[in-house]
C-alpha cells in the first residue's frame, strides 16, 4: 500500500541521542523513515531497531551536513523515493571551552555554528520546495534552551541555537497558510553522547526517549516553541528577561568545559 505524504519522515542525526530516539518512536507509530548519520555502525543500529519497532521502510544515507552537497543529494534521493511528510533537524554537535581554557577556540566557534545553524537552514531549504509544492508537510528544528539562556562556556553554541530558533519561528511565520509547518524544539539536558562530553553539572537531565516523546507530542500539537522540563524550560525564557546580575548569578552555578 502506497504511503500518504504524512507517512515519510526523515530524520538527521539519527545514529546517537535524540534523534535516533525520535527514530525509534516515529517506527512505533508505522511511519515510514529516511534516517541520516555519519557513523555506519550507530545509524545501521538505529535502523535495525526501527524495523523491530514497526516501521515499515527504511533507508539509511551516510552523510556530513557540513558537506552541503552530499547531504543535499541524500535528501533529494530519499525525497525522490517518496514524499517527505516530516523532517526532523536533529543533527547537530556541543563544543566549547576545554579544561583551562578561558573562552572557546575560533574554530570551534566557526565549526558550531555552521554545523548547528547554517547547514540544518541549508537542509530544510533542501526539503521545503517539495512541500510548499505539495501543499503540507511539518519540519522540527532541535535547538536549546540555551538559545535562551546563552552559556558562557558555549557561546557560538549558544549563538547557533538562537539563530535557530529565531529563523524557525520566523520561518513558521513566513509559512503560515502554506500547509508546512515548523515547530522549534527546546530541550534542557538530555542524556546522550554530547551530554557525556559537557563536564558540569545536568540539573533536571532527562532520557532521550522522554525527549522525543516530548518533541513529538509538541510537533503534533503545533506548538511554535517546545521548550522542556516545563519549569526549567519558561526559567529560561524569562532569563532573557532579568537583569543581567540575576542572570549572571543563576547561569554560575551551570558552569561547565568540554571534554575533548
Ligand atoms: N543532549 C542534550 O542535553 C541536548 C540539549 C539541548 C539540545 N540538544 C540538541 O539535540 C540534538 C541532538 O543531540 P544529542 O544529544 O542527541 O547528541 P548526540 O547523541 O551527540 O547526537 C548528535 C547527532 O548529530 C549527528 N551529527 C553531528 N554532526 C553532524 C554533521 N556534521 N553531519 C551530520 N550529522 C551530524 C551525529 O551523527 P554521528 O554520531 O553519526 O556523527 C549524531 O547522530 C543536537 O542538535 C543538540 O544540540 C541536545
Amino acid at each position: 500500500m502506497p504511503a500518504s505524504s504524512e507517512d515519510f519522515a526523515v530524520v538527521t542525526g539519527a545514529s546517537s541521542g535524540i534523534g535516533a530516539a525520535i527514530a525509534r518512536r516515529l517506527a512505533g507509530d508505522g511511519r515510514a523513515l529516511a534516517l541520516l548519520g555519519r557513523d555506519r555502525t550507530r545509524l545501521e543500529a538505529t535502523a535495525e531497531a526501527c524495523r523491530r519497532a514497526g516501521a515499515p521502510l527504511v533507508r539509511i544515507a551516510l552523510a556530513d551536513q557540513c558537506d552541503r552537497a552530499a547531504f543535499a543529494e541524500a535528501l533529494a534521493g530519499f525525497e525522490a523515493e517518496r514524499p517527505i511528510g516530516l523532517f526532523v533537524a536533529s543533527a547537530g554537535i556541543l563544543d566549547g571551552r576545554r579544561d583551562g581554557e578561558t573562552i572557546e577556540r575560533a574554530e570551534t566557534a566557526a565549526t558550531v555554528i555552521d554545523t548547528d545553524f547554517c547547514a540544518t537552514v541549508d537542509a530544510v531549504h533542501r526539503v521545503l520546495p517539495a512541500m510548499l509544492g505539495r501543499g503540507g508537510g511539518a519540519i522540527v528544528l532541535v535547538a536549546s534552551l540555551a538559545a535562551f539562556a546563552p552559556l558562557p562556556d558555549a557561546p557560538a553554541y549558544s549563538g547557533a541555537k538562537a539563530g535557530l530558533l529565531a529563523w524557525g519561528l520566523g520561518m513558521r511565520e513566513a509559512l503560515r497558510g502554506s500547509g508546512v509547518r515548523v515547530c522549534v524544539a527546546c530541550p534542557s539536558y538530555v542524556t546522550s553522547a554530547m551530554t557525556a562530553r559537557h563536564i558540569g553539572p545536568h540539573p533536571g537531565e532527562i532520557d532521550a526517549d522522554d525527549a522525543a516523546r516530548r518533541i513529538l507530542d509538541g510537533s503534533r500539537r503545533d506548538r511554535a516553541v517546545i521548550a522542556f522540563p516545563f519549569a526549567t524550560g519558561w526559567l529560561a525564557r524569562l532569563a532573557l528577561l532579568a537583569p543581567e546580575a540575576i542572570r549572571r548569578r543563576a547561569m554560575g552555578h551551570l558552569r561547565f568545559h568540554i571534554e575533548p
